[in-house]
């Protein structure tokens, strides 16, 4: 008889139910590599097993259940036990990573968590082990499939941002609570992982600050059109002189930046580094059977010799003011000087302008402008004055912009 390596499965939903349909479907195939066979030795949901039994009978223990607790407490009680953790679970690592990493060390375990950011898209893989050569200077994510897919929608249909978001939670790619999504929190979670591990830095889900879409308008999305830009919500994590910063926000990129294309609910990562220039990762973000497919993936690797951890570190300073193109949208008064006047202001703040596009709406006016990068804080403090110019009708709207051209 052949050799069993025993899974003890925590949570029975979308991804939990896909993954025990798949650890059935490719057991022999695992076996045929492995020289293991995997099999569900028993599994944990709200109403039925119990965890110590469960642990008790399992080599490896695949954490689907989500949330901080219990979650934390049986995947620190598993490695305790001298168990393998494979996990989906980007808020319980983006806020306990440290604490998670630290046990899998101490008890010589392994700790994987591909599944938690982008799906099936690679992306821990590749920065945590096949890029462990390279000086990762710079990542940037698409990271969260719904908000991408209700920007595709906006810009392919024309709908507004509710509708957008109507259609994404009728196909079932947005919750009937999208707020973590839209809001650009959930996205966070995940730069936060992928920032530790490309910079081998502890980074707390507290030091990135996040900024979602639901202020985008059909009339951002019209400029992009107009301009050849895409519009996305962009996961940012970079070093900076000494420091690091990782940041979440909505941002127009150029016609060629890899992430320009990625369209509907996928997710990509694009790594840029010195001496590979960069990579990009695409593919689905998330669903039942993608999703399994990584943690499958994770068990797979956890059977077969081990591979390093997230080593202990010392952090870098959060850089809490970095340099970025802005875009701003202003309704203003259609008269004389208005132009003049705002750029006065911008140039007082040491903003220059890029391009500026005017168009009359009757006795107002539309200006879209374009920022050559500067100084965040130079930038929201010449949009703060803006906002309290008599002639300026609606609240200014600003947004990043990735100022940069790729080669092909
Ligand atoms: N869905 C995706 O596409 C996707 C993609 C990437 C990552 N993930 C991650 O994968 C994990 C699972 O997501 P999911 O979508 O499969 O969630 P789900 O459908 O809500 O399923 C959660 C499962 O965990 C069980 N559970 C929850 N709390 C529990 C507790 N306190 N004790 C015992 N069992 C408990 C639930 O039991 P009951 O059945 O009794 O309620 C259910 O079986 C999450 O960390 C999520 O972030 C999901």
């Amino acid at each position: 008889m052949s050799e069993t390596f025993a899974v003890g499965l925590l949570g029975h939903g979308t991804v939990g139910s896909a993954f025990r349909e798949l650890v059935e479907g490719r057991a022999e195939q695992i076996e045929r590599t492995t020289g293991l066979r995997p099999e569900i030795s028993g599994v944990l949901t709200r109403s039925r097993g119990d965890f110590e039994d469960i642990l008790a009978r399992s080599d490896l223990i695949a954490e689907l259940m989500g949330g901080i607790e219990p979650a934390r407490e049986y995947v620190l009680r598993a490695m305790e036990a001298g168990k393998h953790v494979v996990t989906a679970n980007k808020q319980l690592l983006s806020q306990h990573g440290e604490e998670l990493y630290e046990a899998a060390r101490t008890h010589g375990v392994q700790l994987r968590f591909e599944a938690s950011v982008a799906g099936v898209v690679p992306a821990i893989r590749v920065i945590h082990e096949t890029l462990a050569g390279a000086h990762v200077e710079r990542v940037h994510g698409i990271v969260n499939g719904t908000t991408n897919f209700i920007l595709t929608e906006m810009t392919r249909t024309g709908a507004s941002y509710g509708d957008a978001l109507a259609e994404a939670q009728r196909l079932g790619y947005a919750e009937a609570d999208p707020s973590e999504d839209v809001n650009g929190k959930d996205a966070a979670a995940k730069m936060t992982i992928l920032a530790r591990l490309a910079f081998d830095v502890p980074v707390r889900l507290d030091d990135v600050p996040y900024e979602g879409i639901e202020n985008i308008t059909s009339e951002d999305i019209e400029y992009a059109k107009e301009f050849g830009l895409s519009l996305k919500l962009i996961g940012s994590a970079e070093r900076i002189g000494e420091g690091i910063s990782v940041q979440v926000y909505p941002a127009f990129l150029y016609e060629g930046h890899p992430l320009a294309s990625v369209n509907g609910s996928f997710n990509a990562v694009t790594i840029e580094s010195p001496a590979i220039t960069e990579i990009t990762l695409s593919g689905p973000g998330a669903g039942g059977s993608q999703t399994a497919s990584a943690v499958l993936g994770d068990v797979v690797s956890a059977m077969i010799p081990p591979t390093s951890l997230p080593a202990p570190a010392q952090p870098l300073p959060v850089v809490a003011d970095r340099e970025s193109a802005f875009y701003i949208h202003l309704e203003v008064a259609d008269r004389p000087g208005v132009l003049a006047q705002v750029a006065e202001v911008l140039g007082l703040q040491g903003v220059s302008i890029r391009s500026v596009v005017q168009k009359g709406l009757g006795e107002d006016a539309r200006l879209s402008m374009v920022m050559h990068p500067v100084l965040e804080s130079k930038f929201r403090a010449a949009v703060k004055l803006i906002g309290g110019l008599d002639f300026v009708r609606s609240k200014p709207r600003a947004l990043h912009v990735v100022d940069e051209e790729f080669a092909e």
